[in-house]
């Protein structure tokens, strides 16, 4: 591969996320650690602005693109090894970009939580990425990121401690804080629109294996109803990010050569408590989660949203920072010594039938993270 100018280009500086994104690298950076990245996006001025923030001065370049510019996007690419994404919705915005990064051979990185593009994505750029090397890895947010490697973490310990690997594990969501920001707001409706438009693209939402072309598991377990958790010890109901991170996580297995085996089984829930109070909760969450469905479904619920929440949430760009949420996770699993700490949301594991050793046992997980609001 020709030398290229940077390690790293944060495309979509100037938003909500890529303020939050360009104070980390900032600071890891001031911290001595190694990388040669630029900021890059449509507007100079707000790009500018984002750099006098940071008072990163002129040692940090600023790069333009249009999402819309195919040929400026390939120049991009051209110039570095990996582009980090937060232009989003990426329905939207992302086909260029990610298109041009398969080309070049350019590692790519998005928080994307939009599934219809994606698998459209992946049908199309499976063999240019896979011919040039460009390694694409969609959904690296907060939003997927503790479940997808949750589960890599959990099977790890499972291999260790059991010998051999899960057959089927829950994640139960059990406390969260902070709120849509902007993008993430439009990019749901943008997904809404688009089933709108096109009413079988509502399978491919409802499918776990959306994302695994070629491969089809098992039945998966129903995420959408109320439903007391016997391993946890807890109400749960649906959880908002499940029907996409359970297609990454079903992903995941499927590229790594399905190390979990072809029959992996995966649901993620919130968790909702115990007694009668987790069981109102818990049925609350199934009737608000059908009432969501129906009432995206129809334009005019998606039109008053446009008009009066999206410009709201869209202002906490200007906010100077989100309040910090919390995900917090407990999972009776394999490992007895916790990799961290708060009990509060939680993932529920079931070893493998018929594998070896300690298979009829269940142990526990702890684990939180920590983020910023989405
Ligand atoms: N998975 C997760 O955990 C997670 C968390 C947060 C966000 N997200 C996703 O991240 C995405 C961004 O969310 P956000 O709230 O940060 O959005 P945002 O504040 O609206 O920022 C969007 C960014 O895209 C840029 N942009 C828009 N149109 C463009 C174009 N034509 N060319 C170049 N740049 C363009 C904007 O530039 P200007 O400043 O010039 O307008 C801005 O920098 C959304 O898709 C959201 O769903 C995911």
């Amino acid at each position: 591969m020709r030398a290229r100018d940077f390690d790293l280009v944060l495309f979509g500086a100037s938003g909500f996320t890529g303020r939050l994104v360009a104070e980390v690298l900032h600071a890891w950076r001031s911290g001595g650690g190694a990388l040669r990245w630029a900021l890059a996006g449509r507007d100079p001025a707000r790009l500018a602005a984002v750099r006098d923030a940071l008072s990163a001065g002129e040692a940090l370049p600023l790069l333009w693109a249009d999402a819309r510019d195919a040929a400026a996007l390939a120049r991009l690419a051209a110039r570095t090894r990996a582009i980090l994404s937060t232009v989003g919705p990426y329905q939207l915005h992302g086909e260029p970009l990610v298109t041009a990064c398969a080309h070049a051979g350019t590692d790519y990185v998005d928080l994307c939580g939009e599934p219809l593009w994606m698998a459209r994505m992946i049908r199309q750029l499976q063999a240019p990425a896979q011919s040039s090397g460009a390694r694409i890895v969609f959904s690296c947010g907060f939003d997927s990121i503790p479940f997808d490697l949750g589960v890599v973490f959990l099977q790890h310990a499972a291999r260790e401690r059991l010998g051999a690997p899960l057959a089927e594990v829950h994640a139960t969501v059990r406390a969260m804080k902070g709120g849509f920001s902007g993008g993430t707001a439009a990019s749901l409706l943008a997904t809404m629109e688009a089933v709108a438009r096109d009413p079988a693209l509502a399978r491919t939402l409802d499918d776990p294996f959306a994302l695994t072309p070629g491969f089809r598991g098992p039945p998966q377990p129903d995420g959408d109803a109320a439903a007391w958790d016997e391993l946890v010890g807890c109400w749960s109901g649906p959880f908002v990010m499940a029907p996409i991170n359970t297609k990454n996580v079903h992903r995941s297995n499927a590229l790594r050569g399905h190390p979990w085996g072809r029959d992996f089984r995966y649901v993620e829930r919130m968790g909702t408590g115990a007694g009668a109070a987790g069981r109102a909760g818990a049925l609350a969450l199934a009737r608000a989660s059908r009432w969501q469905r129906r009432l995206l479904a129809v334009a005019p619920t998606r039109a008053l949203i446009r008009r009066w929440l999206l410009p709201r949430w869209a202002r906490g760009r200007t906010a100077p920072r989100a309040s910090p949420a919390a995900t917090r996770s407990r999972s009776p699993a394999a490992a007895p010594t916790a990799p961290c700490c708060a009990p509060a949301c939680a993932a529920s594991a079931t070893p493998a039938t018929g594998r070896p050793a300690g298979s009829s046992r269940t142990a526990r997980w702890r684990c939180c993270t920590r983020s910023t609001a989405r």
